[in-house]
């Protein structure tokens, strides 16, 4: 079998002492080889492989079911599509989660970077949202919303604090989907327009409407949809047809050229040309709405040119349409800079769509427009019986005191823009680091064959690269049309810690027994 050098074990360092020349080694291997593949199957003994840091909470010794009996239950009771999306060759089963830490059935501690897809915003099982959940429990569960209770009006009030003064109407649902179905719904309402415009490799959920919005092969069925979704050309400066030096709105830039003169960006002028083709081509004069991610999710962590969004939302605004922001990853403070990642792009959106952080891991979501957007909507009757849920709305309103009691978004972004600039150490020396973008604590790492042709690293090699940061106890994501990021998505912030252990990920997978100093 064939699988990336993303650690050299003593057989390999046995070849010489110096960790020096290891790392030549390395380089001119993977020079040569362009994908950087080895036949190999060591596994991660070395003394040379960095130690977890240390970890005070004592995970309960687990003695529930046999992992195989669970695969087998998996394998056969369970849809395929959920062996399907299963992580890793030989898949983690989860037991217990503390904070930035996850335990398996062997009793295996993780240190978790991807935080269940970007949705536990302060910790596993933190404590003073568990025990306002615990609280909420023993008092009451459900109501849905045809009755008034006061944690879905207290939660109502806390949450659109953080939005600008005209988004403060909220009607709360169970998913982003569900959160999205809802935007699409309300922008034709208020519009009386129909056709909606997303990027290209944007996810917006897989429902059967927001299917037609999610702009991903894989994801999409050979079936009637996507009435009025249209797509432009996602204004991805790396990997994209255009983009330099200047682009994007992050501590990292890409290693592409740049000729602009101070304040203009000809990327971002070509990919708006390409909008503008759009509304030119495939629209009627009058649309209903855009949607976009302030930072693309599952495309990768894109970042587009600063200006895109500001100049996009005044050609959809001039034809009708209304602006939705979907918050889903980039919100409640990830990105460090701001609470809301559409506030990085000096934009104010006529809609705000939510879910994942918003209750750590407890379902939930939100639509935020503005009042007229929503009077649109309660024209007709729409219900949903979980909607703001006593429970949902408690666990997400001590989610909020949270991320205030705690700093959180303060800790993303220096604990971010730290490790954002010491991967771009990393990618000035490697030759398949192609790209390291991001902000805050949303950050991608593009791994490509070699950083002049910026082909995707071969699915395989990034397979093996993700299966072993794993069996070294590091949870990731992946993400990008050809799986080709590795995200890094860290839940819980109050730990500086977690970058040592990153950058030994990093550094094993360039150099091993050579540290890296902060
Ligand atoms: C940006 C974005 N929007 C919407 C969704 C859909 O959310 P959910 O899976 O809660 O339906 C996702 C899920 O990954 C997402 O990343």
């Amino acid at each position: 079998m064939y699988k990336a050098v993303v650690r050299l074990n003593e057989q390999y360092l046995g070849l010489t002492k110096d960790p020096c020349r290891v790392f030549d080694m390395f380089a001119k291997f993977h020079r040569l080889s362009g994908a950087l593949c080895q036949k190999s199957n060591v596994k991660c003994q070395s003394p040379d492989c960095p130690q977890m840091p240390p970890c005070d909470f004592k995970a309960e010794e687990y003695k529930g079911m046999s992992k195989d009996r669970i695969m087998e239950i998996r394998k056969h009771r369970c849809n395929p599509m959920v062996m399907k999306v299963t992580y890793y060759n030989k898949p983690v089963c989860l037991t217990q989660g503390y904070m930035q830490w996850l335990w398996d059935t062997d009793g295996r501690r993780y240190l978790d970077l991807f935080a269940g897809i970007a949705t536990v915003s302060v910790g596993h099982c933190h404590p003073k949202v568990t025990e306002a959940a615990e609280k909420q429990l023993r008092c009451l569960w459900h109501t849905s919303n045809i009755y008034m209770t006061t944690p879905l009006h207290e939660y109502t009030e806390k949450l659109t604090a953080h939005l600008p003064d005209q988004l403060k109407v909220v009607y709360l649902t169970n998913s982003g989907s569900e959160a999205n179905d809802l935007a699409m719904l309300m922008a034709r309402l208020h519009t009386g327009n129909f056709d909606i415009i997303t990027f290209r490799g944007s996810y917006h959920g897989g429902s059967p409407q927001t299917l037609g919005l999610t702009s991903y092969a894989a994801y999409k069925y050979p079936i009637a949809n996507g009435f009025g979704c249209h797509t432009t050309m996602c204004p991805d400066v790396f990997r994209g047809l255009w983009g330099g030096s200047h682009c994007r709105d992050s501590p990292v830039q890409t290693i592409r050229q740049c000729s602009c003169d101070p304040g203009c960006c000809q990327a971002n002028n070509m990919y708006i040309e390409q909008l503008k083709e759009v509304l030119a081509s495939s629209v009627p004069s009058r649309i209903a709405g855009f949607f976009g991610e302030p930072i693309q999710g599952v495309g990768g962590a894109v970042q587009y040119p600063k200006n895109y969004l500001k100049e996009a939302y005044k050609l959809v605004r001039e034809r009708g349409g209304v602006c939705i922001a979907d918050e889903v990853q980039t919100g409640f403070g990830r990105t460090g800079s701001h609470f809301w990642g559409f506030e990085g792009h000096g934009v104010i959106p006529d809609m705000v769509t939510m879910a994942k952080g918003i209750a750590n891991g407890f379902p939930m979501g939100a639509v935020i427009t503005t009042q007229e957007i929503a009077n649109s909507f309660a024209k007709g009757i729409h219900f949903n019986t979980f909607s703001g849920s006593p429970l949902a709305c408690t666990i997400a309103s001590s989610v909020l005191d949270t991320i205030r009691e705690d700093g959180t978004q303060q800790t993303s972004a220096t604990v971010g823009t730290y490790l954002l600039t010491e991967l771009a150490k990393l990618r000035e020396k490697y030759e398949i680091i192609g790209d390291v973008r991001g902000k805050g604590l949303q950050i991608g790492v593009e791994m490509v064959k070699d950083k002049e042709s910026r082909a995707p690293l071969p699915a395989e090699a990034i397979s093996q690269i993700f299966e072993d940061v794993k069996d070294m106890g590091v949870l990731i994501g992946k993400g990008g049309a050809f799986g080709q990021v590795t995200q890094d998505i860290i839940g819980s912030l109050d730990q500086l810690e977690l970058l040592c252990s990153l950058f030994c990920i990093f550094q094993v997978l360039v150099c091993p027994g050579k540290k890296l100093s902060h």
